[in-house]
C-alpha cells in the first residue's frame, strides 16, 4: 500500500482509477504571460499553470512594467506595449526555466535594455549559443559564461539593440524555443524577421502572435519547409486567453494508467495540438488503448479527454521525426517501454541531452537501478520490455534538478515490486503543482 511510505516512495498499489485534470500547458502559459505583458491594455488568462517556471516569467515581466495580477482562477496582465519594457532593477532570476530564458532573451534582445540573466544549477549548464548566435545578427550583444563545448551559458549579460535589425534565420537545430526567441525580437524590429523551419516543432508562438493580432504569415514550401514571417514593429491587443491542460503533464498519469494492471484514467482538457502529440501517437503504434471524446477547441488550440486503459504494450523503433512532437515526453515513454514486449528503439536524441537534465544518461542509469534492461546509445535509447511483469524497483534515484525525472520514477514505481525513491520531488513544482497528490487519488 502506498500509504505506509514515504512521500517520495512510489510502489505497486494496484489499479489506477479516475478522472483528472492536469495543470496548464506550460509553453502556452509562457507565452500568454509575455505576450499579454506586451498588449497596451488589460488582458486575462484562465488556466494558466502557476508553476515556478511560469511564475519566473510573471516575475520578469513584472520587473519590467507590467502588471500581472493573479484573482480568483483568472490572472490579469497590463501590458506596456511592444517596445515598452523598463530596464530591470536587478538581475532576471530565471530558476530552472529553459523556455523563460531563451523567449525572454530574444524579447528583450530588440530593446534598449541590460539585463542579466541567472538561472540554478541546471539551468547554468544548458547552452544558450543556439539563441545567442541568431540574435546577435541582429545588433544584440551578449557576455555569457563559456559553459561546455563552447556552449555560452547563464549567468549572462544581454545588451538589447533599438532599432534591431531584421534577420532571416534558419534553424539549425529543431527548437521551438529558438523559433520563438527569434520571433519574439522581431516584435520590436522594423521590418520582416523571418524564420525559416526545416523541421516542425510546436507552434505555438505563431498560433498566439497571430491571436493578439500580429501581422505573421506561414508558408509552406514544395520541401516541406515552413517559412515563418513577422512584421515588425507589431501592436498587439489585449486578449482573453484559455490555457488548455498540458499533454506533458498528462503523458504521466496516461502512461501510469497503460502500465498498471487494471487501470482506466481519463485525463480533461488535454491540449492535443498536432505538433504535441507524438507520444500519444507512438504509444497507439506500440498497442496502448486510448480513445479521445470531446475535440473541441478552446484559446486556439485543439483539445480533447483522453482515456487510458491497461494495455499489453508492444516495442516498437521510434521514427527520429516524430521527435520534435514528444521532445519532453521521451523520459515518460522509457517508462513505457520498460514494460513493453520486445525492444523499443530510439534514435535522433541528442536533444535530450542538454534538457534539465541529460535525460538520455539518468534515464538509462536509473531504469537499470530499478531493474530494466537498457542500453545507452550516443543519440537514444535501446529497452528491452519486460513483457508487462513488474520490476523489481528498490532503488533511490536521483532527480538531478529535472522534473521530469522524478514525475517518470513515481510512475515506474506504480508497477515495481519494491518501492522506487525519489531522492527530490521538489523540481515537480516547476511544471506540475499537486502530482503527488494526483497520483496519491489515482491509487484509492
Ligand atoms: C519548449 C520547447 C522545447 C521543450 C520545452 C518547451 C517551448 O524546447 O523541450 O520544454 O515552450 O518552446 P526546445 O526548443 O529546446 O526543443
Amino acid at each position: 500500500m502506498q500509504g505506509n511510505l514515504a512521500p517520495n516512495s512510489f510502489v505497486a498499489s494496484g489499479p489506477l482509477r479516475g478522472n483528472i485534470h492536469v495543470p496548464g500547458d506550460k509553453s502556452i502559459s509562457h507565452r500568454a504571460i509575455m505576450l499579454s505583458a506586451l498588449a497596451v491594455g488589460e488582458s486575462r488568462i484562465t488556466g494558466l499553470l502557476e508553476g515556478e517556471d511560469v511564475l519566473a516569467t510573471a516575475a520578469a515581466m513584472r520587473a519590467m512594467g507590467a502588471t500581472i495580477e493573479r484573482g480568483e482562477g483568472i490572472w490579469s496582465v497590463h501590458g506596456v506595449g511592444v517596445g515598452g519594457l523598463l530596464q530591470p532593477e536587478s538581475a532576471l532570476d530565471m530558476g530552472n526555466s529553459g523556455t523563460s530564458t531563451r523567449l525572454l532573451m530574444g524579447l528583450l534582445s530588440s530593446h534598449p535594455l541590460t539585463v542579466a540573466f541567472t538561472g540554478d544549477t541546471s539551468l547554468s549548464a544548458r547552452p544558450m549559443a543556439r539563441v545567442i548566435d541568431p540574435l546577435s545578427l541582429t545588433g544584440a550583444e551578449f557576455s555569457a559564461s563559456p559553459g561546455a563545448k563552447k556552449n555560452r551559458t547563464l549567468p549572462l549579460m544581454l545588451r538589447g539593440i533599438c532599432p534591431a535589425v531584421p534577420i532571416s534565420y534558419r534553424l539549425p537545430v529543431a527548437s521551438a524555443q529558438v523559433k520563438s526567441a527569434i520571433l519574439l525580437a522581431g516584435l520590436n524590429t522594423p521590418g520582416i524577421t523571418e524564420v525559416i523551419e526545416p523541421v516542425p516543432t510546436r507552434d505555438h508562438s505563431e498560433r498566439m502572435l497571430k491571436g493578439f493580432g500580429a501581422d505573421l504569415t506561414i508558408e509552406t514550401d514544395g520541401k516541406g519547409v515552413r517559412h515563418i514571417r513577422l512584421m515588425g514593429e507589431a501592436e498587439l491587443s489585449p486578449q482573453q486567453i484559455e490555457v488548455p491542460g498540458d499533454p506533458s503533464s498528462a503523458a504521466f498519469p496516461i502512461v501510469a494508467a497503460l502500465i498498471t494492471p487494471g487501470s482506466e484514467v481519463t485525463v480533461t482538457n488535454v491540449g492535443m495540438n498536432p505538433t504535441r502529440t507524438g507520444l500519444f501517437k507512438m504509444l497507439e503504434e506500440m498497442g496502448a488503448d486510448l480513445t479521445y471524446a470531446g475535440e473541441r477547441e478552446v484559446g486556439g488550440e485543439p483539445v480533447a479527454d483522453v482515456t487510458a486503459r491497461h494495455s499489453t504494450l508492444a516495442g516498437i523503433e521510434v521514427p527520429p521525426d516524430i521527435a520534435p512532437s514528444m521532445i519532453d515526453e521521451f523520459p515518460v515513454f522509457f517508462v513505457a517501454a520498460t514494460f513493453a514486449e520486445g525492444k523499443t528503439i530510439t534514435s535522433g536524441l541528442e536533444e535530450l541531452r542538454v534538457k534539465e537534465s541529460d535525460r538520455l544518461a539518468l534515464m538509462a542509469d536509473s531504469l537499470t537501478a530499478i531493474g530494466a534492461a537498457v542500453e545507452e546509445r550516443e543519440d537514444g535509447l535501446a529497452v528491452n520490455g519486460t513483457g508487462g511483469e513488474a520490476l523489481k524497483g528498490g532503488a533511490t534515484i536521483r532527480s538531478a534538478l529535472d522534473h521530469r525525472i522524478a514525475m517518470s520514477f513515481a510512475i515506474a514505481g506504480q508497477h515495481c515490486s519494491k518501492p522506487v525513491t525519489v531522492d527530490d520531488m521538489s523540481p515537480i513544482a516547476t511544471s506540475f503543482p499537486g502530482f503527488e497528490a494526483m497520483v496519491a487519488g489515482l491509487a484509492q
